[in-house]
């Protein structure tokens, strides 16, 4: 049959927002958390993560009233069994409990990358979009879940399966919260860094090596952690920025997102995410170096890296049915090919589409092998 009519819709939207780090973000000094939407009689549906507001919850209510704004601050559980569609719809009825303008009086996420991923797709999807600030309050947030435009929730047993593309109106910074942060959760953050490092930033990787250790324990409150947060950032955004919609499917910031996947969703109770990224990231390094593409010289100074900042791979979570699946769920993602980022080098990477199920399984035993002898501090490669 042939075509009788066709109407044809293009449109284009930019997108721009801006990603502004500051100071003491809850001294009612400082106007940026209001700066962006309507003050005079301006309302706030706020989500904070239960154990900021148990630092700050305090000073958050005194911020709004002191600035005349009618806030609900709704405490929302951090973690990653939180992500889920009960949590999504309990935080869209409490919005729907409180009224808000559609365009200038934009939600407020303040918490870790499971509140902004959450919250991110309560936004984008209550009335088809209202505007939302995130305010990322752990170093994974900082560096990664909220300065792109990325929401979700887990479903289905699995990560991210319903989320969003949904750029923030400003994603404000503010690292006297990572003050509070558990280390084990500053660890998480540390992965996402390293991964940068070691697939695009070998400036950062030596950075890693002289001041990594330190900025853990002082929480990246001095001049060096202050840098490398900030080198983080610009790597994260010159990634993102030219693919934000991912248009393109081989992405070097999927280093250590591929195998982590099915670990992560299997083992929630267990596995962080940055610790699932980190397994997934000395996993691909040692299929790098099995394929030659990386020296043993590099493959080492991954491995004393990672034992300088303190991280220890679960390797006991390592299992290949999980992550050779997860390999095959990234297949049908990246629209039917592999796309693994690998490294070639320190600071750069190439993208293989042939990894088979028993080069994985090999860098499994060697990894397992490598970490379970002990008193060993170097894993050599
Ligand atoms: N959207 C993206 O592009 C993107 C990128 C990377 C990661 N993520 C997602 O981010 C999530 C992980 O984020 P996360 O590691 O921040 O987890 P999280 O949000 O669960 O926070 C970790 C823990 O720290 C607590 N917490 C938060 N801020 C604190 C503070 N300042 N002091 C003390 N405790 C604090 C939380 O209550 C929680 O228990 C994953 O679900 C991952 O998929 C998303």
């Amino acid at each position: 049959m042939s075509t009788l009519a066709r109407w044809q819709v293009s449109h284009q939207r930019s997108i721009s927002y801006d990603i502004i780090a500051t100071s003491a973000l809850l001294d009612p000094a400082n106007s940026s958390l209001l700066a962006a939407g309507r003050v005079d009689g301006g309302r706030r549906f706020v989500v904070v993560d239960e154990q900021v507001a148990g630092y700050h919850g305090a000073a958050l209510e005194s911020y709004f009233a002191q600035h005349g704004i009618d806030a609900r601050i709704v405490h929302f559980s951090g973690g990653e069994a939180a992500k889920t569609v009960d949590a999504y719809l309990q935080l869209v009825r409490e919005l729907d409990d409180f009224p808000i303008h559609r365009r200038d009086e934009p939600i407020i996420a303040i918490g870790g990358g499971v509140l902004t991923d959450v919250v991110g797709f309560v936004a984008g999807s209550y009335r088809r979009g209202v505007p939302h600030i995130k305010v990322p309050t752990t170093l994974m947030g900082y560096v990664d879940a909220a300065v792109g435009i990325k929401t979700g929730i887990n479903f289905n047993g699995r990560k991210n399966r319903l989320g969003s593309f949904e750029p923030p109106l400003q994603v404000l910074l503010d690292r006297s919260f990572l003050t509070t942060l558990p280390l084990r959760h500053m660890l998480n953050g540390m992965c996402e860094i390293l991964k940068l490092a070691v697939i695009k930033d070998a400036a950062l990787f030596a950075q890693l090596e002289h001041h990594g250790a330190a900025s853990i324990a002082n929480a990246f409150q001095d001049g060096d952690g202050g840098v490398m947060l900030d080198r983080s950032i610009s790597g994260m955004l010159e990634e993102l920025q030219p693919n934000l919609f991912e248009d393109v499917l081989a992405r070097s910031v999927d280093f250590g997102h591929t195998f982590s996947y099915g670990l992560e969703a299997h083992y929630t109770e267990h596995l962080l995410h940055g610790e699932a990224v980190l397994l997934d990231i000395a996993v691909s390094v040692l299929i790098a170096r099995q394929r030659g593409l990386l020296d043993a010289a590099a493959c080492e100074r991954v491995f004393t890296l990672i034992g300088t900042l303190g991280i220890v791979p679960l390797v006991e979570l390592l299992d290949i049915d999980l992550m050779w699946n997860a390999l095959l769920d990234r297949v049908e993602h990246r629209n039917g090919s592999q796309h693994v980022p690998l490294p070639d080098g320190i600071g750069r990477c190439v993208f293989v589409n042939d990894i088979t199920a028993a080069e994985l399984s090999s860098a499994i035993t060697l990894l397992r092998d490598r970490t379970t002898r002990k008193n060993e501090p170097v894993l050599e490669c």
